[in-house]
């Protein structure tokens, strides 16, 4: 029996890295997915391998009917709607501060804040008047602090954690939960830097090889995320498994925000010493 058995979802950056990863791992649990993304070849390529349960809608989220488009597809497509993954995003406007311009601000956060709030518009009415559902978002740890991302990526990433607060707090009441998930350092074709397009897979593939072994020593735990570590955290969140779990941000970074790997602190602070009592006379 599987965690997620008969349940539908609906998942948005689903073509590829931890969308296409968390879209596998539900339809192995037993859900159906209807995945969106901008990506058409990758999404239908996606969707194929996953088979009669997962379908791709093209999807733009920062286009608000497009979202909505999304959602009823689940029901039109396989009877009902339970869980919504609002996980597309990008890295958005980088560089110094003076560098970004307006257009800059405005499409970083139509993709990364305004694709979530969209997702959550529309997903709430259906699962408040069912009394039952899940949505979660991605958000990130470079939400939860400065010195990862970039700025405007960070200011948006926070925003999402703050959404889903209010929002759970809302939705509570009809026994609707709202979760986000803040993924550390994960090997996919966006930390890449290179959208994933089947032409440019050999590439960006190559990238995530340097890139694992560049961040074995970026986080405690000896490894950089895969796409699999965050699937498992929204399964868990989809899944009855978090059935009294809401508001929450739930950080998935192997240790990261744990601070500087134990290997890698002073010795004076690792080694075992005895302890050292104050006198004060000093001797
Ligand atoms: N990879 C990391 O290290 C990392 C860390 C923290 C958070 N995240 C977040 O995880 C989420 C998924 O990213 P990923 O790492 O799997 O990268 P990815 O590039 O593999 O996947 C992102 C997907 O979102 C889609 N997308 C982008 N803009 C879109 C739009 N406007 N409308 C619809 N689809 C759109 C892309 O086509 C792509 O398929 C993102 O929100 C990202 O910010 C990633």
């Amino acid at each position: 029996m599987g965690r997620l058995d008969g349940q539908v979802a609906v998942i948005t950056g689903g073509a590829s890295g931890i969308g296409a990863a968390t879209a596998e791992l539900f339809i192995a649990e037993g859900a159906s997915v209807v995945i969106g993304d901008m990506q058409v070849e990758v999404g239908e390529e996606t969707a194929g391998r996953l088979g009669e349960h997962c379908a791709f809608l093209e999807c733009n989220v920062t286009k608000e009917e497009q979202v909505a488009a999304l959602v009823a597809e689940a029901t039109k497509r396989f009877g009902r709607f339970d869980c919504i993954f609002n996980n597309a995003g990008f890295g958005g406007a980088m560089g110094p501060v003076e560098s970004i311009s307006s257009e800059d601000w405005d499409i970083t956060f139509d993709v990364l804040l305004k694709g979530v709030f969209y997702g959550m518009k529309y997903a709430a009415p259906v699962l408040k008047a069912q009394g039952s559902g899940s949505i979660i978002s991605t958000a990130s740890i470079a939400g939860l602090g400065g010195g990862v991302g970039a700025h405007l990526y960070n200011v948006a990433k926070a925003a999402v954690v703050q959404l889903t607060t209010t929002v759970a707090n809302e939705l509570a009441e009809q026994n609707v939960r709202v979760n986000c998930i803040c993924p550390g350092f994960i090997a996919t074709p966006l930390y890449a830097g290179k959208p994933l397009g089947t032409a440019g897979r050999e590439s960006a593939e190559r990238t995530l090889v340097k890139a694992r072994a560049a961040t074995v020593d970026a986080q405690p735990m000896h490894r950089m995320g895969e796409a699999l570590d965050i699937a498992k955290a929204a399964l868990f969140l989809a899944s009855g498994d978090s059935e009294w779990i809401t508001g929450h941000a739930l950080v998935v970074d192997g240790g990261f925000r744990a601070g500087k790997p134990w290997r890698k602190q002073a010795k004076w602070l690792t080694e075992p010493h005895p302890i050292r009592l104050y006198r004060p006379d000093g001797r």
